[in-house]
């Protein structure tokens, strides 16, 4: 493709997406298609020949469109915002069309400072002190593997530099409550550690990790000869939004000499309302948090930022330097492949700067505040009416919630949960999903994409009600 094939026909993808975006909300928010039904539309081999852009274009249309679930849709209120604002799309798009990538500072020195100055801008927006620095991973579950493994380094004396975990020696000890998402468990089994040495504090009614239980649990360890390395606090878990004690836990960590990892994955852009920070109270005592901005922030998918507040130790822990990356400017830059796992850095940073020069932060605050009070809103309708319930506060956007009409329960109030909100998603009118809590299906309702407004919330309501009590 020459580049003035890609000027005509990138014009004409343009008005593809800017058509898609405005008409979003005419689709049916879940894909239509059976398990199978994509890939049989597909060729099972690849062409030998040049097709011409308008075939591949038209396929765009014919079969990849009819099997996507449509997250930008203002009324998809599933797993959780992945807001994707047109200024990140653009943003992105630049950094595939420059085609770099940073190996090292002097392989794309903007790679670097644009990181650097954009993750210090979040820091400023969710008001966490100078003392922390940021870097761009692809993930909150990349976050949280570094963060572990920098927990572990730092507990056996860099014991990787030298034989590595051994058989014999104490064993390491995570802890985490049973609501911390799947990829804190993935990361310490990937980190090492091993699920016999994995702790799941027990939760308070609110399903929050209850710092008496994790005292006890660190104590009785450290009796036993064993040795506590990290606590992984959550701030804002996925099925209910619970908040962890962040302050508490700290103190307990720092007593006892453990790393405090904070994952505020989806919370973490809460984070930018000064109403909302008291939810992470305590957390300039951790040694590493992870917030993504590929949430409900609004930076298209993938931006997980990483904070620590002991860059050397993980560049310690991180770094390699073969020869051939090797470069006078090395001692005055960051290299920040020694800031994380892949060598290779796609220009993330640019989608970040895109969003939050185009947008302002007063915005992103506004449309945060919005989705509160759209949430807030729905828990008051949901709590008045008769035969549902609200099962778990709600401190943001998301809710859950259950419609329990007299005389069901058990399996055959589980079937009703189930059979409603697939009724609704069946529908395409709205998109939700449901989700076990403390061992009963219930809704979960995770408001906040960027067109959601009231009106389809309110619309949401009447088709929940519709589809449950019908
Ligand atoms: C609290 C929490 N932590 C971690 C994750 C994992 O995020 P990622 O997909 O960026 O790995 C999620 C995703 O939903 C989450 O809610």
């Amino acid at each position: 493709m020459t580049p003035d094939e890609f000027r005509r026909e990138g014009h004409r993808l343009i008005d593809w997406i800017a058509d898609y975006r405005q008409h979003i909300a005419d689709r049916p928010v879940m894909a239509q298609v059976a398990p199978g039904e994509v890939r049989a539309m597909l060729p099972q081999a690849p062409p030998e020949a040049p097709e011409p852009m308008a075939a591949v274009l038209a396929d765009l249309d014919r079969v990849v469109m009819p099997g996507i679930t449509h997250w930008q849709s203002p009324r998809f209120f599933g797993y959780f915002p992945a807001n994707a604002p047109l200024a990140g799309v653009l943003g992105d798009l630049v950094s595939t069309g420059l085609g770099v990538i940073g190996l090292s500072w002097q392989s794309g020195p903007a790679i670097t400072e644009l990181e650097e100055v954009v993750t210090d801008w979040v820091r400023q927006m969710v008001g966490l002190s100078a003392a922390w620095s940021g870097v761009i991973q692809d993930t909150a579950s990349t976050s949280s593997l570094v963060a572990l493994l920098c927990a572990r380094e730092r507990a056996s004396g860099y014991a990787m530099a030298r034989g590595g975990m051994r058989q014999g020696e104490a064993r390491l000890l995570v802890y985490a409550s049973a609501q911390s998402h799947s990829s804190v468990e993935k990361a310490a089994l990937l980190a090492g550690f091993g699920r016999d040495h994995l702790r799941l504090v027990p939760c308070d009614g609110q399903h929050a990790m209850r710092p008496d239980a994790f005292t006890a649990m660190v104590e009785a360890d450290l009796a036993a000869g064993r040795r506590p390395c990290a606590v992984v606090a959550t701030t804002g878990t996925t099925a209910v939004t619970a908040i962890d004690p962040v302050g508490a836990l700290a103190a307990v960590a720092s007593r006892h000499g453990l790393w405090l990892h904070v994952d505020a994955a989806m919370a973490g852009s809460a984070m930018i309302l000064p109403e909302c920070r008291p939810l992470w109270e305590g957390v300039e005592a951790a040694d590493s948090l992870v917030l993504n901005p590929h949430k409900w922030l609004g930076v298209p998918f993938d931006s997980s930022l990483y904070y620590v507040r002991d860059p050397q130790h993980l560049v310690r822990v991180m770094s390699t330097n073969p020869s051939y990356l090797q470069s006078a400017a090395d001692g005055q830059v960051k290299n920040l492949r020694d800031w994380g796992i892949p060598l290779g850095r796609r220009f993330r940073a640019l989608k970040l700067w895109f969003v939050i020069r185009e947008q302002g932060v007063g915005a992103l605050r506004a449309r945060l505040r919005r989705d509160i009070a759209n949430a807030g809103w729905l828990a008051g309708q949901v709590a008045a009416a008769p035969g549902w319930r609200v099962l778990a506060p709600v401190p943001l956007q998301t809710l859950c919630v259950r419609h329990e009409p007299p005389g069901l329960e058990g399996a055959a109030l589980d079937a009703h949960t189930q059979a409603w909100a697939e009724r609704i998603n069946r529908s395409g009118a709205a998109y939700l999903t449901p989700a076990v809590l403390d061992g009963r299906w219930m809704v979960r309702v995770s408001v906040g994409a960027e067109a959601t407004e009231w009106a389809d919330v309110a619309a949401l309501w009447q088709a929940m009600r519709a589809a449950a009590e019908g």
